[in-house]
């Protein structure tokens, strides 16, 4: 397994160009099987996360070919509708290609995605949708079977506002008979990205960004090609970051309005920004002030950036409340941070972070995608060196992260 050797007490500054998000490629690579046609994608980010969604496209009967940033994908042969389990386990976002299958070929088979690093996360929100809609449901030793022989547009109100849930009801509408609405629905910018690419595709949707969300079903879908969104998760990363190192970056190729609950806090936190058009600024203070933050769905302050922000207080001034209302154990990050000297109580959904004068270089390992990304913020501000194992977690979301961060002047091989 690679890992990450860091030099720390760093001050990072300069510019970063931000990726394509990972959040909004995901789906739009799924829903390219809805055309069983030619879909070029531009600005997707090289992850190992959509290099898995490739894989399973291919293994499905589709082909995939690259140049430069230019991913041209063809779905017109994908006669399979069975999720090989071996990726199924390795990426269980990859529950969202179900609903294009079930919408190109009116059945998919797949295995329970089951938990991960960072929780259970079932899947019966996206069960119920798709039971809804007139889809029969099999289980049977660990495989889902999914079939109808036509699929009915339908009223479905969610729960939970699942952003998965929300995007797979949207891929098994597209080709229904008849209109759906989705009430309660997620309202994260990624499923404003998969309307905008769907609807250019020749989809009927709208209403994606807020919590209801109306599909009229089309009888076929076109060739596309589509620019992703840039990823506001790796954005707010950097931010925080730059934050914490009492930096001075800026970042290129983004959209300040899908991180607004973070930018709001970083201000809170005493940093300043200089926002223009698809760039944001932030000069950081010596000394950071403690504030509170509670996740919730958007447009609150994103789960994805819980461990990163919370790391960014571990050098605060004062005492920081962290609580976490999206996933049930998204905290693991704390145990390695704690052996770097921060002083962190997590009780339930709650971490208490009472700010040290530093942290301290330690050997680490990466627990998930973004508490590892929060193990790199603190070595690159900790006394000495740090070690971080298992930083393949790292690379399922952030596209060239070590040489991002070499840029803005981090001290950071990979070995
Ligand atoms: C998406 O995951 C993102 N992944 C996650 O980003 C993100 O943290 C999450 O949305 C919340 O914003 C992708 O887009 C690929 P959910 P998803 O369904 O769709 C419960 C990252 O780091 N739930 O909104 O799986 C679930 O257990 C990743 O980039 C049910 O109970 O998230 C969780 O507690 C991590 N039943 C909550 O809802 C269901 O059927 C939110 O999950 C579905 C979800």
């Amino acid at each position: 397994m690679a890992e990450y050797i860091i030099k720390g007490g760093k001050r990072v500054c300069g510019e970063i160009d931000i990726s394509g998000s990972k959040n909004a490629a995901l789906p739009i690579i799924a829903a390219s099987i809805l055309n069983a046609g030619k879909t070029t994608l531009y600005n997707v980010p090289n992850i190992h996360d959509t290099q898995m969604m490739f894989e399973i496209l291919k293994k499905l009967g589709g082909n995939v070919t690259k140049k430069n940033n230019k991913i041209i994908i063809d779905t017109s042969k994908v006669n399979k509708y069975e999720i090989p389990e071996d990726l199924m386990r390795q990426m269980r976002s990859s529950v969202i290609i179900v609903g294009s299958l079930i919408g190109r070929h009116k059945k998919a088979l797949f295995s329970y995605p089951g938990g991960c690093d960072i929780g259970t996360r079932p899947i019966d929100l996206h069960l119920r949708a798709f039971e809804k809609m007139g889809i029969n449901i099999g289980k049977n030793y660990g495989n889902i079977t999914c079939s109808c022989d036509k699929i009915l547009g339908e009223k479905i109100d969610l729960d939970f506002p699942s952003v998965g849930a929300t995007e797979n009801a949207i891929l098994t509408a597209c080709l229904a008979e008849g209109k759906t609405t989705i009430t309660n629905a997620a309202r994260e910018p990624e499923i404003i990205d998969l309307q905008n690419f769907l609807n250019k595709m020749g989809a009927k949707i709208r209403g994606a960004g807020s919590n209801q969300i109306e599909i009229i079903g089309v009888k076929k879908l076109n060739d596309v090609s589509y620019n992703i969104m840039p990823d506001r998760i790796e954005a707010g990363t950097f931010l925080c970051l730059s934050a914490m190192t009492g930096g001075n970056i800026k970042i290129n190729n983004t959209n300040s309005e899908t991180i607004t609950p973070v930018i709001d806090k970083l201000e809170e936190a005493g940093c300043k920004f200089n926002i223009k058009k698809g760039e944001i600024e932030i000069l950081a203070p010596k000394k950071l002030k403690a504030v509170n933050i509670k996740t919730m769905p958007y447009p609150g302050f994103p789960t994805d950036l819980q461990s990163v922000f919370a790391t960014t207080m571990t050098i605060a001034k004062g005492t920081s409340i962290i609580v976490e209302n999206i996933f049930e154990n998204r905290y693991k990050y704390t145990q390695e941070l704690i052996r770097m000297g921060a002083k962190i109580n997590v009780e339930g959904k709650t971490a208490i972070i009472k700010g040290v004068r530093k942290l301290y270089g330690a050997n680490v390992k990466a627990t998930d995608l973004r508490g590892g990304a929060s193990l790199v913020m603190a070595g690159i501000v900790a006394k000495g060196t740090t070690k971080i194992e298992n930083i393949e977690y790292i690379l399922r979301g952030y596209e060239k992260f070590d040489q991002k961060l070499q840029k803005i002047g981090v001290d950071i091989v990979v070995k």
